[in-house]
This record gives C-alpha cells, structure tokens and sequence, in this order.
C-alpha cells in the first residue's frame, strides 16, 4: 500500500494574489480582507526541499500536490515556463526521496483571469481540459497518477451553498448543481486527455465522504454506469436504487440529518442531473474512473451544520456552521464507508484524512473533545485494515497534511503532523511536534510503517 500526505498549492507554495504574484479566484476576497491573506504559506515554492525531506523521514512512499494552473497560466494564453520547470524540478525531488507523486489538476482554485464564475461558463470543461492536456505534455514523463478535480462535491457546495469560497454565494441551487454537471464533464473529459497521452496512467477524481447521496456518491455512479451496463434509459431507476442502498448503509441518525437529506433531495432531483456531464461521460470511454478515492473527515452531512452562537475551542462561533476543529472523529465510520463505496474491480485510495485544531494568535488550542493526532492516527489506520481484511483492495493512505497551512481563508485552522511557527509570516518555522504539542510524526511512522509494506 502506498503511504503518504495530502497537500495542495495554494496552500502550501505561498506567492499567490500579491503584487506581481500570480492570481487565483481568491485573489479579490484577499485583497479586500474577506480573509486573511495566504501570504508565503508554507513557503514550499521556494523550499520545496525541507518539507520533502520531512516527508521521507516519515516513511512515506507517496506525496500529494496539486499542479496549481494560475502558477503556470497567470495571464490567459501565456504560459509561465519557469513555472512548469519549477513543478518539474519538485517532481524531481519527489523521486529522489523515493515519493512517488500524486498530483492534483485542480485543487479548489483557477486562474483570476477565468472569473468568479468559471465553473458556471459553459465552456469551463473543454477550458479545463485543455489546461490538464498542457500539463500532462510538461510533466507527465514525471508523474503517472492524477487527481483532475479534488472534491468537485465540496467545491460546488462551498461557492454556492454555503458561501464559504470565492464567489460566496449562499443557497444558490441552481448555481451549485451546474458547476458540480460542469465539473464532472471536466473530469471525464480531463480523464480522456489524460489517456491519450499516458494510456498506462491512473487517473481518477475524489469525494468528500458525506453521507448525503447526492452530494457525494451521484458523482461516483454516474461516472460508473456505463461500466455497470446502464444505459441512458435505465440511468434514473438505476440511481434511485443506489441511493436506496446508501440511505440503508447510512439511516438518517437524528432530525438534522434528516433535514439535509430532503434539502439535497429536493435540491438536486436525479431525473434532471447533469446533461454535460452525462454528455461527456456517453462520448468518453465507458469507465472514466481508474480509483475509488475518498477524502474521509466527518461523514454526517448534518454535522457540518450548528447554530450561530454555539461554544467552540477559544470562544463562540457566529457563522451557521461547525468549526472544522470540531468535527468529531469517527474511526469506524470509515471502515463502513469504504466498505459501502468499494466498487468491484476499482481500488480504493484514502486520499485525505486528517484532525484539525485551532490556534489563535500563535496560542494552540486543544480540541474539546481531548482527540491528539497520534490516536487518530492509530484508530483510522486500524480501520482502514479493518475494512482491508474484510475484501476492500486499499491501495493507499495519504493523511492531511504534513505541516500546519493555508486552510481556505485562515491559518487557524492546523491540520499538520507538524506544526508551524508563524510568529514572524515571513519566515513560518516548521516545528518537531504538532500545533497541539504531540509527537505525531513518530504516531504516523509506527502506525503506517506497517501498512507500508
Ligand atoms: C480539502 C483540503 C482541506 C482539508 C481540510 C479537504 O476538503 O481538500 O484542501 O484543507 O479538507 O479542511
């Protein structure tokens, strides 16, 4: 099994939406102070070499990263060549430390100079495409595995649901339903241009573990159904009883959830779903898909729902939502999740999987509930063996992230195995325990060392 840790650019590279910086779609809500700016992140642009080296220590065999197409295309039409070979040279440092790379295509940002709305332009998949297929020719003789579009479930929800990512629209439906078709056509037609120039690669897209059949599992078996011999006329009777069978799995647990469930139900009526993914899926091969990934958090959609003025580490949260540092740990949640998402003949990767704490003002809170990292390490790797002996061919675990970095907005938010000084911005020093003052590199290497082999 392969092992490693989940990043993505922006959050990790720095030098994004200043002055003379390439600029993505959060560069307005940074520039105006709608969140904090990401600033030099973790500095991995310029530094690429001390977190790599931090990875290997740790007995990875993998690393994560996300190939970032603002970075490479900063202007429409120009294409930054020291970029591409700045990629190429991380690549490099990938190998040289043993890390086979997993890059992601898309991790929740575009170029500033596609709009706020990209994902709304009928254009955007031939134009995501067509960004992937450049990049497969600068790089793919470095890199055979691919994740298109990372959580196009939870891009979707945050620009338009929730309002939490740029263009921050709230309850917008209509608008969340055609960016999620949009991007599911991006990804079967990435997935085509990825194979015409690497036939042998692995390319696949992941979810964010929800419970919601439709904000999680509807991607998954449409991109599955020609594959499973459905045909356009079956496709409706066909989802409808995979939904049956994923609300038995996972039965509605209180009235919260059952509230989402009919939300999303009415929301996004499986008859009417999707016509340019579709569209893209009929013109494609039969199975776009080579891997069951799967980002596991906190899988009860509802959970992510709280009242405003409800207590959280470090005071009380104003916003209708839970704090990510409150997310409760659910270790044998996700042996039940792979166990309900395996699909035969695909493997499943545990893409992401990770504990979050706050800190505020360089002061570390810990999380109220008493969760370290080095138990949820422990618990989520056993679970993970518990689904493998029960059939589920697990190929690979990355767990998020390897070092406290821009999550989304903020930097209170720490996600690291390490955790990060950022008492002077510009110069973040990587510390030897996490954020909460625990020893999760050595947790990570004992736990996963095994599952190595
Ligand atoms: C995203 C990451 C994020 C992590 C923790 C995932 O949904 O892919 O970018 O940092 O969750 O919130």
């Amino acid at each position: 099994m392969q092992v490693g840790v989940a990043t993505a650019g922006f959050q990790i590279e720095g030098g994004y939406n200043g002055p003379g910086q390439p600029a993505n779609n959060w560069a307005t809500w940074e520039r105006t102070g709608r969140v904090e700016r990401s600033g030099v992140a973790i500095r991995f642009w310029d530094e690429p070499e001390a977190l790599l080296d931090r990875a290997a220590a740790l007995g990875c065999t993998s690393f994560r990263l996300s190939m970032e197409w603002a970075r490479c295309e900063p202007a429409e039409g120009r294409v930054d060549d020291a970029a591409i070979e700045r990629y190429r040279s991380i690549l490099a440092m990938c190998h040289d430390r043993g890390l086979t790379p997993l890059v992601s295509l898309h991790h929740f940002t575009h170029p500033a100079w596609l709009g706020d709305d990209f994902w709304l332009d009928l254009r955007a998949p031939e134009r995501f495409a067509g960004w992937v297929a450049r990049a497969i020719d600068a790089v793919g003789d470095l890199c055979g595995d691919w994740v298109t579009i990372n959580e196009p479930n939870v891009l979707a929800l945050h620009s338009y649901v929730t309002g939490m990512f740029p263009p921050g629209r709230r309850l917008a439906t209509g608008h969340a339903i055609r960016s999620l078709d949009h991007l599911v056509a991006a990804h079967a037609l990435a997935y085509a241009a990825i194979k015409e120039r690497q036939p042998a690669s692995k390319v696949a897209t992941n979810t964010y573990a929800f419970t919601a059949y439709e904000l999680d599992r509807l991607i998954v078996d449409l991109l599955l159904h020609r594959s499973r011999g459905v045909t356009r006329r079956q496709l409706r009777g066909f989802l409808e009883e995979r939904r049956r069978e994923w609300y038995r799995t996972f039965p509605a647990l209180h009235a919260r959830e059952r509230i989402v469930r009919h939300y999303t139900r009415s929301a996004l009526p499986l008859e009417q779903v999707f016509p340019r993914a579709l569209a893209a899926i009929e013109a494609g091969v039969e199975r776009p898909l080579d891997a069951i990934q799967v980002d596991y958090y906190d899988p009860i959609t509802s959970n992510h729902l709280r009242l405003p003025g409800h207590r959280t580490a470090g005071g009380r949260n104003w916003l209708p939502g839970r704090m990510l540092w409150d997310d409760p740990p659910d270790p044998s949640g996700l042996t039940r999740y792979c166990r309900a998402a395996a699909e035969p003949g695909l493997p499943m990767q545990i893409v992401e999987n990770g504990l979050c704490n706050r800190v505020t003002a360089e002061r570390s809170h810990q999380r109220s509930d008493g969760w370290t990292r080095p138990r949820y390490l422990a618990e989520h790797v056993a679970a993970l063996r518990n689904a493998e002996t029960t059939g589920v061919p697990i190929t690979g675990y990355w767990h998020w992230t390897l070092a406290d970095n821009y999550e989304w907005g903020s930097y209170e938010p720490r996600f690291g195995i390490f955790g990060v000084d950022r008492s002077d911005p510009q110069r973040p020093r990587l510390l030897e325990t996490d954020a909460m003052g625990d020893d999760a590199a050595a947790a990570f290497r004992s736990v996963l060392a095994e599952v190595a082999r």
